[in-house]
């Protein structure tokens, strides 16, 4: 029996003991769950809006429709074929110490995003809390998120409402949590975005607004563009973190990968655009078109926005809407983030769920409570000139995620071929786009990697500007 039999035998065999996604529709909202979260909301419309409109949302879908497509087929087929998370699924190759260290990495990142990735997301409770207790005007005041997140008892108690969130899901299992919860969550947060984006786009003076996210003007163009929308690509397709490898080891045979990927891509990139037309026209009304007001990035949709809400006359009803959508998707990131944690640990040190995911929990609430304070009473700290919560996000996506992806395809390329990956998806899909799959993950990938991380490491250090 050669390895490669081996494997699948293996993983039939770990398949049966393992939890599995009911059907297509509930894998497909999970995968989609875990890729639409604050990325999409609130990153991707100021980064839209600082690298041109229509430019970048053009070479975002380029990329998306190549990069993203390659990536996601991988990952996902690695963990069908093995039935493992990224550690196992690496070390199911052979014991070679850059497999160990492939799979570790893959493994490790999203344990170090889900603390402060929690903490955000604990923000937005508080926000969801003022909503709903009509507070609109408060938090659309100057000083209100400065005070909120420099004060913190309150932001710890938001953080650890939302990380145990996210532990009950997790311990509910994936069909009944995970799956269970996509499922209402996620066309509440598609009917959510839609009505936000219809009353966003109709206010007065907004148009401009759209046509600067939507018409591509080429003059804005420059290689920024393409990094930008590259990291912003694999943060919001969730890629290079060892979900949709654990995802994926969750998925049945007779799932076909390719159709569910391309559904995914697009619901990712659709809530992305409706997330533009949200905030970019509505912001553009507010200011009267000042682009700088959208360039703003993370108190963007803290500050800026809130604002805005309040001057549209229906503030409270709108910000409720709105930052209860937000909580939706970042709860269902959140919940993929903590699964992937919780299976690695499950299989490697051979733990229950339960105790793992108690496990998972204890380091968030150690790191997520150290980034808590690094806004408030450990403001002095600095990591390499950061905050503790920037360094956390700066370590994960701008130097681990790379490094992790180039480590995917090289598994791809020098390990299991690109028959073997052909021969999983082949299993239960036509795999159309096979000819640009190969070219993408074998010539292109590993050379854009290397410059994503070559790029964020001088602008961290201050030799470029992204
Ligand atoms: N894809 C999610 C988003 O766009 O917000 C964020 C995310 C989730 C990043 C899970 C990383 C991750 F592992």
């Amino acid at each position: 029996m050669d390895k490669k039999d081996a494997i699948s035998t293996e993983s039939n065999t770990a398949k049966k003991q393992k939890n599995t996604f009911s059907g297509n529709v509930g894998y497909i909202l999970a995968v989609a769950g875990s890729a639409v979260g604050l990325g999409n909301i609130w990153r991707f419309p100021y980064l839209a809006a600082k690298y041109g409109g229509g430019i970048f949302l053009l070479v975002y879908l380029i990329l998306m429709l190549t990069f993203g497509y390659a990536m996601i087929i991988s990952e996902t087929a690695i963990g069908r074929m093995t039935g493992k998370s990224p550690v196992g699924a690496f070390s199911a190759f052979g014991s070679k110490k850059w497999l160990k260290f492939g799979g570790g990495i893959n493994a490790v990142v999203p344990m170090l995003i889900l603390p402060y990735y929690s903490v955000i997301g604990g923000w937005v409770v508080r926000y969801v809390a003022e909503y709903l207790r009509g507070n609109a005007a408060e938090a659309a005041e100057d000083e209100f998120f400065g005070s909120f997140i420099s004060n913190s008892f309150v932001a710890e108690i938001c953080f650890v409402v939302f990380v145990f969130a996210a532990f009950l899901v997790i311990i509910a299992g994936v069909k009944n949590g995970i799956e269970a919860v996509s499922k209402v969550v996620m066309p509440m947060l598609v009917i959510l975005a839609v009505i936000t984006a219809v009353y966003s786009v109709t206010r007065p003076g907004a148009l401009e607004g759209v046509k600067y996210f939507l018409v591509p003007n080429f003059r804005d163009f420059s290689i920024m563009t393409v990094v930008a929308a590259m990291g912003q690509m694999f943060y919001s397709l969730s890629l290079a973190m060892g979900i949709l490898i654990t995802y994926g080891s969750y998925l049945k045979k007779e799932s076909d990968i390719e159709q569910n990927t391309t559904r995914v891509e697009w619901f990712d990139t659709g809530i992305a655009i409706l997330a533009g037309l949200m905030i970019i026209p509505a912001v553009f009304a507010f200011t009267g078109g000042d682009i700088k007001t959208l360039k703003a990035g993370p108190s963007l949709m803290f500050i800026t926005l809130p604002k805005v809400f309040d001057s549209m006359g229906l503030g409270n009803i709108i910000g409720n809407v709105f930052f209860l959508m937000v909580l939706f998707a970042a709860l269902t990131s959140a919940i993929s983030l903590f699964e992937t944690c919780t299976a690695t640990i499950a299989e490697e040190l051979g733990f229950s769920r339960v105790v793992s995911s108690l496990i998972v929990l204890c380091v968030s609430l150690i790191l997520g409570t150290a980034s808590v304070f690094g806004y408030g009473i450990w403001s002095f700290v600095r990591i390499f000139g950061m905050q503790i919560l920037d360094f956390f996000d700066f370590l994960t996506n701008s130097v681990m995620m790379p490094v992790s992806a180039f480590f995917v395809c090289i598994l791809i390329i020098r390990v299991i071929g690109f028959d073997g990956v052909a021969k999983e998806v082949k299993l239960s899909s036509k795999f159309r786009r096979q000819p640009m799959y190969y070219i993408v993950t074998k010539y292109i990938a590993p050379f854009f990697l290397m410059i994503i991380l070559a790029s964020s490491i001088a602008s961290a250090l201050g030799f470029i500007t992204i």
